[in-house]
């Protein structure tokens, strides 16, 4: 049976884990969270006090981190040197010290890899930055998937205040539009809509509706 990988890629707070979360539980896909790969990295620096600056000390902590994912009940876990970090990569600190790290070609390299090595033997649907335009550029669909910066600044406002965190709606606004600015503008593999890529702008749409239009291009894709 022929492998199919959709690619979704889009900047930060479109929607793009939830939808690539609820598609591939409707497709019977695995759902790989590229993001979370490069958290559990960023996470990684943090804990050895590493500055996100310091590029050689970077490096040297994320080639020796064991950075592998599992699967439990569907639901995709991240392993950092064996431990489950899931509950800790969340955090704006992770966020920001992802962003940055994320733009150093070697700590690309190392995800690459991994990335390309789950999607050449599953079903996937993989989200993230690059995914479309570097990590699987014969991906069977693309899909950027994008939002205005005040309708994703509102929703990962609410997300923040459902866990209980302290936030305030400008300051994540002005942390998303610093984070959109390093993922499109780094020199390795920035934030583009991938040749051929579908955008779907999801501001004023609901959740069902992305997911809908998505299972609607695999179909479509499958018929032709
Ligand atoms: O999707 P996310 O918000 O969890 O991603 C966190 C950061 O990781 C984001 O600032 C960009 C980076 N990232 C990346 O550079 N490439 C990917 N494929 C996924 C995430």
């Amino acid at each position: 049976m022929k492998i199919i990988n959709i690619a979704i890629d889009g900047p930060a707070g479109a929607g793009k884990s939830t939808i690539a979360k609820l598609t591939a539980a409707k497709l019977g896909f695995i759902y790989v969270d590229t993001g979370a790969m490069y958290r559990a990295m960023a996470l990684s620096c943090i804990r050895n006090h590493v500055s996100s600056e310091n590029e050689e000390k970077v490096i040297e902590i994320c080639e020796e981190a064991d950075v592998t994912i599992e699967y439990k009940d569907h639901e995709q876990c991240v392993l950092l040197d064996g431990e489950n970090v899931d509950s800790y990569i969340r955090t704006e600190e992770v966020s920001r010290m992802t962003s940055s790290i994320s733009a150093y070609p070697k700590v690309r390299e190392k995800l690459l890899f991994l990335q390309r090595g789950i999607a050449k033997n599953h079903n996937v649907i993989m989200d993230g930055r690059d995914i479309g335009s570097n990590v699987l550029p014969n991906a069977d669909i693309k899909i950027y998937l994008t939002a205005s910066v005040e309708t994703r600044a509102r929703r990962r406002y609410l997300e923040q205040k459902e866990k209980g965190f302290d936030v305030n709606l400008e300051d994540i606004a002005k942390d998303i539009e610093e984070r959109d600015y390093r993922d499109m503008h780094r020199d390795c593999a920035p934030l583009v809509i991938a040749e051929g890529a579908i955008v779907i702008d999801s501001s004023n749409m609901t959740i069902e509706e992305v997911v809908d239009e998505i299972i609607r291009l695999k179909v479509k894709a499958e018929e032709g």
